[in-house]
């Protein structure tokens, strides 16, 4: 694969670190997302000031291969330079004008028109914002502004999931099921309605596989039978859960779960900021992996590969056609960001899907997905891995004390820290979230590189079951 990558040797000196007063300033003043200050206080952060296609460089001058695309983000690799020229060109030519009031741009009208020519047939109309949980946010509103439209203003309950991740905006974070998340925050409780999470590992002793789909189909029917589907606007779902552990869904379960959404006059909104954009070998996932055809599909990150910030939220013909009608005589449709359609954050998007369909890296990870995924289930063998799962470019180790029970390590043990810093130790940075480790790698992967990344994590989970062991844990 051909890649145009700026080079961490070729840095601008205006680029250049002083790496000692740079991390005190960090540690000083900016308060890091879903840090844990139990750490953070006494050793700051980890900064990652350099980046060239599958790597990035620390402060240090340590390499390593990114294994998490930045955060599921970088899909098409790091310091790609013509995506870089792209948004100085944008941002030199007009890097801002408003796209309110019937005024818009040339990037944000040409990423439009792409992303209703990718996303499947009926999803033809865009709605800007400038990430996943913005998006996310943004569409309940538009949801329940349509409801309110079609003279069914009851319908405001949002079905979602225990588990899922869909951002931390008020609204998106009352979305999220994770629990840990909102720990001493508070949640719009009457708006939402959680369900059981798909989890095929952890589901019930002894359910097989269908009837483990059944399960969850039922629980959604007697949910809307115990709420009133003149009550529930939506039901929204990650194709499959991310931060929540890449959990994967039975057979069948997201086309079961639309059907019965559809019988009850309830939207189905796929959150696809994960799963979008080749991550499971399409640009989108629902209909060419999961069968579904969603009334609203949210994307984000791989959008722009986290080149700029940018969300967007893929709406039906049929939700279009009531919002495009004015509400009443002056009205308009008063929602949107400033940075709704960002020129630069659209130049940048368009920029990278050029790449991914120039450099059919969809076909790469239908490739290269099924050979990484194979691999790492040898991880299987280590004592603490109860689980590999995932699908092609989205994949999750989950850590346990006992195979057979399933029983998980105690949290002070954090073992998933432990596997992390064992693999970062060899050169490679993957994310842990609690007992788990997730691998989201940019899309550019090659079999070469997974036989080096699962060569490192065998030795990473052989040194931390040694240090569990060492330290009673095990
Ligand atoms: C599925 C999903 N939805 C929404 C979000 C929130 O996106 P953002 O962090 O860009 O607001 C995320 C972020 O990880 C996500 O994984």
């Amino acid at each position: 694969m051909t890649t145009t990558h700026r080079t961490a040797g070729n840095t601008p000196s205006s680029l250049r670190y002083d790496r000692r007063t740079l991390w005190q300033k960090d540690k000083d003043h900016f308060i890091h997302p879903f840090t844990d200050f139990s750490l953070f206080h006494e050793k700051g952060c980890d900064l990652i000031v350099d980046s060239d296609g599958i790597y990035v460089e620390d402060a240090h001058g340590n390499r390593f291969i990114d294994g998490i695309a930045g955060l599921w983000c970088v899909n098409v690799g790091h310091g790609r330079a013509e995506i870089g020229q792209a948004m100085a060109e944008q941002a030199t030519r007009m890097a801002y004008f408003s796209t309110f009031n019937n005024l818009s741009n040339a990037p944000a009208a040409e990423l439009a028109a792409k992303l209703a020519e990718l996303a499947p047939a009926n999803l033809n109309h865009v709605f800007f914002s400038c990430g996943g949980s913005a998006a996310n946010d943004a569409t309940i509103r538009l949801v329940h502004y349509y409801f309110n439209r079609l003279g069914k203003p009851s319908k405001k309950r949002i079905l979602s999931r225990r588990n899922a991740y869909h951002g931390t905006t008020y609204l998106a974070a009352s979305l999220t099921g994770i629990e840990s998340n909102n720990w001493d925050f508070d949640t719009l409780d009457h708006l939402v309605t959680h369900l059981s999470e798909a989890n095929l590992y952890r589901r019930p002793e002894g359910m097989s596989e269908a009837d483990y789909c059944d399960h969850l189909v039922a629980e959604l029917e007697e949910t809307i039978v115990e709420i009133g589907a003149e009550n529930i606007a939506a039901f929204i779902a990650e194709p499959i859960m991310g931060a929540g552990g890449v959990l994967m869904p039975p057979q069948g379960y997201h086309a079961r779960m639309q059907t019965v959404c559809r019988a009850n006059d309830i939207l189905f909104i796929a959150d696809e900021v994960v799963t979008g954009f080749g991550r499971l070998g399409h640009f989108f996932a629902s209909e060419a992996v999961f069968d579904t055809q969603p009334d609203i599909i949210n994307c984000a990150k791989g959008l722009s590969s986290g080149y700029a910030p940018l969300g967007a939220t893929l709406i039906s013909d049929e939700i279009y056609k009531v919002l495009g009608t004015p509400q009443r005589k002056g009205g308009v449709l008063s929602t949107g960001f400033t940075y709704s359609g960002h020129p630069v954050s659209c130049a940048a998007a368009l920029k990278n899907i050029e790449i991914i369909e120039r450099e059919a890296i969809c076909e790469n990870v239908r490739e290269v997905g099924p050979y990484l995924a194979q691999k790492l289930k040898t991880l299987a063998d280590h004592e603490t891995v109860g689980d590999v799962r995932g699908s092609h470019f989205m994949l999750a180790i989950e850590n346990v004390a006992d195979k057979a029970t399933k029983k998980l390590l105690p949290v002070e043990a954090r073992v998933g820290d432990r596997v992390a810093a064992e693999a970062q130790k060899r050169g490679l940075i993957i994310r842990p979230v609690g007992h788990l480790n997730i691998l989201s790698p940019p899309l550019i992967w090659d079999r070469e590189v997974v036989d080096r990344v699962v060569a490192i994590l065998d030795e990473a989970f052989a040194a931390t079951t040694v240090s569990l062991k060492a330290d009673g844990y095990l």
